[in-house]
């Protein structure tokens, strides 16, 4: 293999910080634990409705609970895929290593989980929204795309999920700048970046892993299927925005202009994008990752990042 490969991370220590992480969905929703629906639900970071100028402030608050119940829902959608990806990790490595074998097993039974808590979410969100929201799906139909590729490419997707996850959460949650936002949400969102760090990690093993046997006309395979999911994904983000234009309007209850559907068009797609494209994209350890593997393949990711960020 042509990559240069540093195990920055161990088994053992992604272990032990797993077990000190114990919650269950029951913990996070419940008809004791309501969506306050006066709050908004995603910084203004993750969001960007404020900036829309058509919209008053209380539209404003519902297209923020829209993009929040899409966010969950991508991250649902996302875990469908990487599910069957740790699950055939797992399969491959066998028992020869033990402690990664079971930090692979503890990965998957969250995400599992994970899936568990957003379908749950969804039927809460539905419930106090009071107006139905479309996203896109179904999830079997994108995870059976995003499979048909190599495992490295896939595993490249998930790790820049993965590291996406944390900068939201520390760069927009956890210090939310005085935002009011709904602590039940934000309580969700804390409790899956803490999973989700360990993830990270053993995402970033997972990619050494597979590209050990790889020689570099794979590995920049790889990249480029990495890239093709990135644009796949891309084209999805985009019809998700015009499925949030059609809830928000009954959400508000009136039709929106051409020109007003313009303007949240422009600065919604930014947004998806930014959130979930460029900002994984850009991470430093998703990038130092890529970079351990291929040059080229790092700049060639580069040019895209530029286009989302
Ligand atoms: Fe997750
Ligand atoms: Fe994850």
């Amino acid at each position: 293999m042509t990559a240069t490969v540093i195990a920055k991370h161990s088994y053992a220590d992604i272990l032990k910080d797993a077990a000190k992480i114990n919650w269950r969905v029951e913990d996070l929703l419940g008809a004791d634990k309501p969506l306050d629906f006066s709050k908004p639900f995603l910084p203004e970071a993750l969001a960007h409705t404020r900036a829309i100028t058509c919209l008053t402030a209380d539209e404003q608050l519902a297209l923020n609970h829209i993009r929040g119940n899409s966010y969950l829902h991508l991250f649902g959608l996302v875990e469908e895929f990487i599910l069957p990806l740790v699950v055939e990790h797992v399969q491959s490595i066998g028992c020869v290593n033990i402690e990664a074998t079971q930090a692979y097993l503890g990965f998957a039974e969250e995400e599992s989980k994970h899936i568990h808590l957003f379908r749950q979410f969804a039927a809460a969100f539905a419930a106090g929204f009071g107006h139905r929201c479309e996203v896109i799906g179904p999830a079997s139909a994108i995870a059976d795309f995003v499979l048909q590729h190599s495992p490295l490419g896939v595993a490249l997707v998930t790790l820049h999920i993965e590291w996406m996850t944390q900068r939201h959460f520390l760069d927009s949650v956890r210090n939310h700048q005085g935002e009011p936002l709904d602590p039940q949400f934000c309580s969700l969102l804390k409790h899956h970046w803490q999973e989700e760090a360990q993830h990270a990690r053993l995402d970033a093993l997972m990619v050494q892993e597979l590209a050990r046997t790889l020689d570099a006309a794979s590995i920049a395979a790889a990249v480029d299927d990495y890239i093709a999911i990135v644009q796949y994904l891309n084209e999805g983000l985009k019809t998700q925005v015009q499925l949030d234009l059609i809830s928000l309007e009954q959400a508000i209850g009136r039709n929106l202009t051409a020109t007003a559907r313009h303007e949240i068009q422009q600065i919604q797609e930014k947004s998806y994008q930014k959130v979930f494209l460029g900002a994984g994209m850009t991470h430093p350890n998703f990038v130092e990752s890529v970079q351990a593997l291929s040059r080229e393949g790092f700049a060639k990711i580069s040019a895209i990042a530029a286009q989302f960020s």
